[in-house]
């Protein structure tokens, strides 16, 4: 019998609720999930909010791992294994489950952050990045994206202020986080259906307006 990990899974999980938040450090990320997040409870929906490297126990511990440490702690291709260890975990025993009841799914980053961060910041090889993603999450993806850009300078400050748990990454050099905010723009190019780029420089408030009606035209497109 093969007893190879199957992600027939993925397969069956709907995707029209599964919403994805990207951007640099500093981007406010955190914040407009919790908002987005607020918003459909109000119209009634069940609202799962989530994060990621993380949003399961197991892929919590591996978080540890991946945001603590020295800068060089890991090479991009053990570093990109480990984000789909700790992906694959999440979506087993959080996503698909909560999707699978219907639930909407607001994620604080997804596989965007890896082709990001990984790929054009660290370098890492984007054939790799691809396969494991086919491999480890198969056919399933957001219907929505929401990348928070803003300067670099800018969203650096702001972790900064906030002190925030993800300091290995907020540790690498300036360079590293321009090459990462063109990544996630060079995204955003490549899957207009599915992204939308979010000046993050806005008010809070009207970055959350911005959302809501990019999410409420897209749901018109596709109904
Ligand atoms: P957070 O600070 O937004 O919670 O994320 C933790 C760090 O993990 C953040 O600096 C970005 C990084 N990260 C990657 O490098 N690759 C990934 O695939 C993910 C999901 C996050």
């Amino acid at each position: 019998m093969d007893q190879r990990p199957t992600t027939k899974r993925s397969a069956a999980a709907p995707t029209g609720r599964f919403i994805t938040f990207e951007g640099g450090e500093g981007a406010g990320k955190s914040t407009q999930v919790k908002r987005l997040a607020e918003r459909l409870r109000a119209a009634g929906a069940e609202v799962v909010t989530t994060r990621e490297p993380g949003g399961s126990p197991g892929a919590e511990e591996i978080r540890d791992l991946l945001v603590h440490g020295e800068a060089a702690r890991w090479d991009p291709v053990t570093e990109t294994l480990l984000h789909f260890a700790a992906r694959r975990d999440h979506l087993t025993k959080t996503v698909w489950p909560a999707l699978e009841r219907q639930a909407w799914v607001v994620c604080d980053r997804f596989a965007d952050s890896t082709r990001a961060y990984q790929g054009a910041g660290q370098g890492g090889d984007a054939v790799l990045i691809e396969d494991l993603y086919r491999q480890v999450v198969g056919a399933f993806a957001p219907c929505m994206t929401f990348i928070l850009d803003l300067p670099v300078e800018t969203g650096l400050a702001r972790a900064a202020a906030r002190n925030e748990g993800g300091e290995r990454y907020e540790g690498m050099d300036r360079t590293f986080h321009e090459r990462l905010r063109q990544g996630f723009l060079e995204i955003a190019r490549r899957e207009p259906q599915r992204c939308r780029v979010i000046d993050a420089t806005a008010a809070e408030d009207a970055v959350a307006a911005a959302v809501w009606s990019a999410l409420a035209e897209h749901r018109q497109a596709v109904s």
